[in-house]
């Protein structure tokens, strides 16, 4: 069966048992501190687990991209070297939200793997959780007598808290989890060894395939585990795990999942997979690092050198250095393997087909300059062969690696060729303190809330009002590069948390005593969290809360000209153009998006221009609050990928411009008074950013550059500053060549001078003197003293 129908097999048993099948969340997590990229199904969940937010569906299901390269989930390592890890995968993942509990979940997943999938009930064995005395759980007997009803007591196995205890992160929700795991194994060696010996054990052929996790836990750092108001089911299959089996083979890169990026690597480099272990590891590296690769950018995580764009840029870098190393691959190629990705998908994933182009150029650019970086780096290898006796110091070879991304185990791989070493222990200590460099200068210390009041449901009323009174319901401390902030949530709110590419607002709490400013408003996950640098003296009072209205009504101006821009580009510059990243402050806007050349000056002025038609047009803003989606989508709304929107969603609709935002707007289109770009350029091969400005800065941004005019006017004591200037540069040129002319009369003339003052010291003639000359007068008195005099 292929791949793409057994994904349909699993949501479509889903949907029979009444769940509601739901898109992946994007790979990219955009709200959660914790968290930089989606590593397992649950975490879009995490805050109904915590009761931080209604449920609407207690059933779902979906296939969800996952990455698993940072923080506690991080498989990178294992990556290629074996066969079922992956960077980027799929979990097809099923949730009970406080409705069904162990029964069905457990009746389900036989149900679906023997009935449906016809998976051999041999091969089948389970775990459960033996139960932890300093955590203070207990065996989960329920989960051992509801398996009893399925499978012999022999294939159900206890397991420590390390592998049937399921953790998010450090923190989160938490439980107890069944495995359910298969041997893949050849029926000889079956026979050899009982799997039961080979479950959890690193086992190639004996595997995990499905984790049913019962989350009934919060884990925090100063309360430890405590109880989750409600009992949720949460489920994730490994989809090419799945595939392996159902397919008959050994191997997920074995799977028609990854076996078409197989043979087109294969093809590239001329070397049949399956020849020698390590081309076979660098196939594999490269076939899973292109899907984690092109599956980040597409959902707006572009290559860069920070936090989860550096981590981006780690992994496709690891795959360029294996087709480099170890399969001679000199050129850039990976960005072609898109293609075979897209084909493979078959439409359920149209993100990647929508932005080919966009994701080929991104990850071409990427292949292009690390290329180079390995050119230049296996340069300084070869000077610090022949020009260093004996072993290579440990702080070059560590500043090959900071500096200039040199991978250490290429640089070890080229100077064995030579039998050569480096000073090991030099280039650990390099790194140790780099690393405790970066641990401090990173060091973040988040308290656990303290709770002033019980409320769940946090309201943001700041669309319609910027004052209100409001509660603190919980706050907790947090130490930042020496620094101590607080972190306040209210009961409602009326400040705007950062969001949309808006910046969160700012302003203030009061009460008859005192007065402490708000520094910054964002969301964490669903919490709207307040920055403080002083806690209020009195906490469980009523405060009146006060957005800054002046930086509120800059910041919508320019995030209403920002959905204007967006328009527009598409109009002028064409239905290719989407939306990149943005930024709103008060101050300026920042959007980039794909397009592929630079703007012209002429386009440039027709953007601007069709913008400020439409301030002056005085379009009045429409707010849809509380759209269906799909009626959303009928009307036309653009939407961006890498985004999560909701069933029910909010639509700002400018007339023509219809955007799905949660940023805050100017009533109409005239309030943004006047739109000035002040710069186009690139951010990466295939994307442009324009910074813009609006309002009061527009105008102050023109009138400094009409100031500099009259100044100059005054200075040249001309009205006519064009001509003015047009006289001073050819009074320039004409002054320049008379002066040339006479430096070289001078030179000429020192020049005889300084012959005629030569003295002869053992047959030489000799000229000693000191002279005032620049280098090149210098050269010209040389050059023509040797041609001149035949010395
Ligand atoms: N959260 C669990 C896991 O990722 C089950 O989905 O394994």
């Amino acid at each position: 069966m292929k791949a793409k129908d057994i994904r349909k097999l699993y949501l479509d048993f889903f949907k029979k048992k009444n769940h509601k099948i739901i898109e992946s969340a994007p790979i990219v997590v955009k709200d959660d501190p914790t968290l930089m990229f989606t590593n397992a199904g649950m975490n879009q969940f995490k805050d109904i687990f915590l009761s931080n937010t209604s449920v609407k569906d207690l059933r779902v299901a979906n296939s969800q991209k996952c990455l698993r390269v940072s923080g506690k989930h991080n498989d990178l390592d294992e990556v290629g070297h074996d066969t079922y890890h992956h960077t980027m995968f799929e979990m097809l993942g099923s949730w009970s939200f406080g409705d069904y509990f162990k029964e069905e979940a457990i009746q389900w997943a036989w149900e679906f793997l023997t009935d449906i999938c016809k998976l051999d009930k041999d091969r089948l064995f389970v775990t459960f959780f033996k139960g932890d005395s300093s955590a203070a759980i207990s065996k989960d007997q329920e989960t051992v007598d509801i398996w009893k009803k399925y499978v012999s007591e022999d294939r159900i196995l206890e397991g420590s808290k390390k592998d049937n205890f399921w953790e998010m992160g450090d923190v989160g929700p938490c439980g107890p989890c069944t495995e359910i795991h298969y041997d893949n194994r050849k029926d000889n060696e079956r026979v050899l060894v009982p799997a039961q010996e080979l479950i959890n054990n690193d086992h190639p052929q004996v595997i995990e395939i499905w984790n049913i996790v019962f989350i009934q836990y919060n884990q925090s750092v100063s309360e430890g585990l405590t109880l989750l108001p409600h009992k949720h089911v949460d489920t994730g299959m490994g989809f090419e795990r799945l595939a392996m089996i159902m397919q008959g083979v050994e191997s997920n890169y074995d799977t028609d999942i990854f076996q078409p990026l197989i043979n087109a690597i294969a093809n590239k480099s001329e070397i049949n997979y399956g020849s020698s272990e390590k081309q076979d590891i660098a196939m594999r590296v490269i076939a899973d690092h292109v899907r984690a690769t092109a599956f980040s950018i597409a959902d707006g995580q572009l290559p860069s050198n920070t936090k989860a764009g550096y981590v981006i840029r780690r992994i496709l870098r690891r795959a360029i250095r294996y087709a480099y190393t170890f399969l001679n691959i000199r050129q850039p190629f990976i960005y072609e393997l898109l293609e075979v990705l897209i084909k493979q998908m078959d439409g359920h994933y149209p993100e990647l087909d929508s932005q080919k182009e966009l994701i080929q150029k991104i990850i071409r650019q990427e292949e292009e300059s690390f290329l180079s970086t390995l050119d230049s780096g296996l340069k300084r290898i070869n000077d610090l062969i022949e020009n260093i006796d004996g072993d290579i110091p440990g702080e070059a070879v560590f500043e090959l690696y900071d500096t200039f991304g040199f991978p250490v185990d290429l640089t070890s791989l080229i100077l064995a060729e030579h039998k050569l070493r480096f000073n090991k222990e030099e280039f650990d200590a390099c790194m140790k303190s780099q690393k405790e460099r970066s641990k401090h200068a990173q060091k973040k210390d988040i308290g656990e809330w303290t709770i002033i009041m019980d409320d769940q449901e946090q309201e943001f009323i700041g669309y319609n009002k910027l004052e209100a009174d409001v509660r603190i319901t919980r706050y907790r401390k947090i130490i930042e590069s020496d620094e101590t902030y607080y972190q306040l949530i209210f009961n409602l709110t009326p400040f705007y948390p950062e969001g949309g590419g808006q910046i969160g607002d700012t302003g203030k709490i009061i009460t008859s005593s005192e007065e402490i400013k708000i520094l910054d408003t964002k969301k964490e996950n669903k919490l709207i969290v307040h920055l403080v640098s002083d806690l209020p003296k009195q906490l469980d009072i009523i405060f009146r809360a006060v957005v800054d209205k002046n930086k509120r009504i800059m910041s919508a101006r320019n995030h209403t000209a920002t959905h204007l821009l967006h328009e527009v580009l598409r109009d002028i510059l064409g239905d290719h153009v989407v939306q990149k990243g943005s930024l709103v402050d008060p101050d300026h806007l920042r959007f980039d998006f794909s397009h592929f050349s630079k703007i012209s000056v002429e386009d440039m002025e027709k953007i601007e221009i069709e913008v400020n038609n439409r301030v002056l047009s005085n379009i009045p803003l429409i707010e849809h609050s509380n759209l269906p989606l799909k009626e959303a989508e009928d009307m036309g709304v653009v939407m961006l990928f890498g985004e999560k929107y909701e069933d029910v969603v909010r639509m700002i609709q400018f007339n023509t411009s219809k955007e799905l935002c949660g940023g805050t707007h100017v009533a109409a289109t005239g309030e943004i008074g006047l739109f000035k770009i002040v710069s186009e350029s690139s951010v990466a091969s295939g994307v442009r950013r324009i910074e813009a400005i609006t309002g009061l800065k527009a105008r102050k941004y023109l009138s400094d550059k009409e100031t500099l005019i009259n100044e100059l006017k005054t200075s040249l004591k001309t009205n006519d500053i064009k001509k003015a200037v047009g006289d001073l540069i050819l009074e320039k040129k004409s002054m320049q060549k008379e002066l040339d002319k006479f430096r070289s009369a001078n030179i000429s003339n020192l020049e005889q001078k300084l012959l005629s003052s030569a003295t002869e010291i053992n047959n030489i003639r000799c000229i000693t003197q000191e002279v005032s000359l620049d280098g090149n007068q210098m050269k010209q008195i040389a050059y023509s003293l040797r041609k001149e005099h035949n010395l």
